[in-house]
């Protein structure tokens, strides 16, 4: 079992856990309400972290190997597949001026990623859906968590041929890398579209 996985998951387990236990500082009517509101949501990201991926954020001090690697600028696109609650695509944002797509499966990252791009006044959209289903045809570079999708050699298949793809800490099987930065915590493992 991917170590990384259940770490993800038991921290997606932990972050509800307080979050509900926090109903305890609210007066005892309101507690009932809370656990009820939180519940239901709290159940629907454990399952998506067991079935999809973890929420496992990038770190920020990352942010500057990866854009090195993106080749973005003002005019191009960029796609994170998996944006969790969108830190990391606003600060790729800031720093590269380029336009920014972010798609995520949890509601609560995907209002809160919605939320943090409105706040920072970014050129970005975040849409709420499975990455499994995007539409790559327009992207200069995208970057996910190649995890266990198992669609990772379709999406490189789908990109154009001077897209950069970069999958964190995971090889794509059957495909060749045109580099593997290990510098840093987290691995990239970087390809080219088609071509
Ligand atoms: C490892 S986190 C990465 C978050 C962010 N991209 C970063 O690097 O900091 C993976 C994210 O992908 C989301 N996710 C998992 N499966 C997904 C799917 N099929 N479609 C869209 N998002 C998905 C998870 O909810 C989680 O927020």
């Amino acid at each position: 079992m991917n170590p990384k996985r259940v770490g993800g998951v038991l921290a997606t387990a932990a972050f509800w856990a307080l979050l509900i236990g926090f109903g305890v500082l609210l007066p005892a009517w309101m507690q009932i309400s809370w656990t009820l509101l939180l519940l239901p949501v709290a159940l629907a990201s454990l399952y998506g972290a067991w079935v999809f991926s973890p929420f496992v954020p990038t770190p920020m001090a990352e942010v500057e190997r990866l854009v090195e690697h993106l080749e973005l600028g003002p005019g191009s696109t960029y796609y994170e597949l998996g944006v969790g609650e969108g830190r990391l695509l606003v600060a790729i944002a800031e720093r590269t001026g380029a336009r920014c797509v972010g798609i995520e499966i949890s509601p609560a990252l995907w209002a809160i990623a919605k939320l943090r791009v409105w706040w920072a006044g970014v050129d970005a959209s975040i849409r709420l859906g499975d990455l499994r289903q995007a539409d790559l045809s327009g992207a200069d570079a995208v970057y996910f968590w190649g995890s266990a999708h198992g669609i990772e050699r379709s999406l490189i298949a789908s990109v154009p041929a001077h897209c950069v793809v970069i999958s964190r800490d995971y090889p794509v099987p059957g495909c060749a890398p045109i580099a593997v930065d290990t510098a840093g915590p987290v691995s990239l493992h970087i390809y080219r579209g088609p071509g």
